[in-house]
């Protein structure tokens, strides 16, 4: 039989674990990760993953429950990798994903901004636009958290109702293959259900997965960029984030690897699609006008990372004075914003968003000006 050991949870970490201090003789005070725990759980684990200063173990058993905890509303918790958190309440789940980023500022040296607003979730369930499942055979579901084992669920309780009617469905159509498939489930705003079988991350180009919750994003956006004679909204995806400034902006680019294929006659004039590469299409030196310009920067969950100095070269270049920055991993958007603050932009304000409820994710949104 695997050791075991007995540890008391007493923090949560922004990464979605409960955090302990391992017992083990000659590790003793080694901070250990726990998934699936709460602050104040008493719990039996077994270390999975070790080093000198930290341990990575799983939850064997719940010896004194944390009076933190509520029950999962998901049969398959613990076990599909899709949610870390609902055994937790959403306030609770909340309050651990703002204060974290905060956490994470301070940690890169950055000062956060004197206002900082802050969008929790109304819709906590049953929200996700877009899921991608897993299947082999008569079985559908998600796969465990790190691994390729798949967890067979009936339905998703993150997805919207419309996505779970089909779900049975899907999983018949599945059959037709031998080996183990992927399809994305994408509900459209007209309320259909599309399927992408064995097809990339985001068949149908990047879309937010909460509708409401985007809504508001696009609003927070909208209202702190300037009017201004350009705006580069870069890693735009279809429009997302520019489309509601269109009435403010003397012309408007929206770089992406994947712009929609065909302009939709209802987007005006002075809205130019590009599908390119950010770097590609900056370094070409394309776009530039004369007058204020502001900028939108939306990037995949890396964040800037390499691209970082070329970008910022070109911000300046093209007279770029407001900057709104978007990321979805806490670390890689407090480093983005603090490398802008060490070339003299002044971070304004700050805005966290959940798009993610019962999971760890959060949304972190700046404005920079120059
Ligand atoms: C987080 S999404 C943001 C999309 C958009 N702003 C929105 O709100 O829907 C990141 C986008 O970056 C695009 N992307 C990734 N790497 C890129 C690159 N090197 N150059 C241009 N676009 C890129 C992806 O296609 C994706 O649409």
């Amino acid at each position: 039989m695997e050791t075991t050991t007995i540890v008391k949870i007493h923090d949560l970490a922004r990464a979605g674990t409960g955090v302990s201090r391992d017992t083990t003789p000659g590790f003793e005070g080694r901070v250990l990760f726990v998934p699936y725990t709460a602050p104040g759980d008493l719990v039996r684990v077994q270390i999975v993953k070790e080093s000198k200063r930290y341990a990575e173990a799983i939850l064997v058993e719940v010896l004194e429950p944390s009076p933190l905890r509520q029950t999962p509303r998901c049969p398959a918790f613990g076990r599909c990798g899709g949610c870390q958190w609902q055994h937790l309440p959403y306030d609770y789940q909340w309050q651990t994903k703002s204060q974290g980023v905060l956490q994470a500022l301070k940690r890169v040296g950055v000062k956060a901004p004197d206002q900082i607003d802050l969008i929790p979730a109304v819709r906590i369930w049953e929200y996700r636009n877009r899921v991608q499942a897993r299947g082999l055979q008569n079985e559908m579901g998600f796969y465990q958290a790190g691994s390729n084992q798949l967890v067979p669920v009936s339905r998703c309780d993150l997805a919207r109702p419309e996505i779970n009617r089909v779900w049975d469905d899907v999983r018949t159509e599945g059959q037709k293959f031998s080996e183990p498939y992927k399809v994305e489930l994408e509900l459209s705003p007209e309320g259909k259900v599309s399927r992408a079988w064995n097809s990339g991350h985001s068949a149908h180009g990047f879309r937010q997965v909460h509708d409401e919750q985007n809504d508001q994003l696009r609003t927070w956006v909208a209202s702190q960029v300037p009017a201004s004679s350009v705006l580069y909204d870069l890693f735009g995806g279809g429009g997302n984030l520019s489309l509601p400034l269109t009435g403010k902006m003397g012309e408007i680019h929206c770089v992406d690897l994947s712009v929609p294929l065909q302009k939709s006659p209802e987007i005006p004039e002075h809205f130019h699609f590009h599908r390119s590469s950010v770097v590609a299409w900056l370094l070409k030196g394309a776009g530039k006008r004369s007058g204020v310009a502001a900028a939108i920067l939306d990037p995949p969950r890396v964040g800037l990372g390499t691209d970082f100095p070329v970008i910022a070269k070109a911000m300046e270049g093209l007279n770029v004075r407001s900057l709104v920055c978007v990321g979805c991993d806490a670390d890689a958007w407090c480093r983005d914003v603090s490398r802008w603050v060490k070339r003299g932009w002044k971070f304004e304000k700050m805005m966290l968003i959940d798009l993610f409820p019962q999971t760890a994710h959060v949304e972190s949104v700046g404005l920079l000006t120059r």
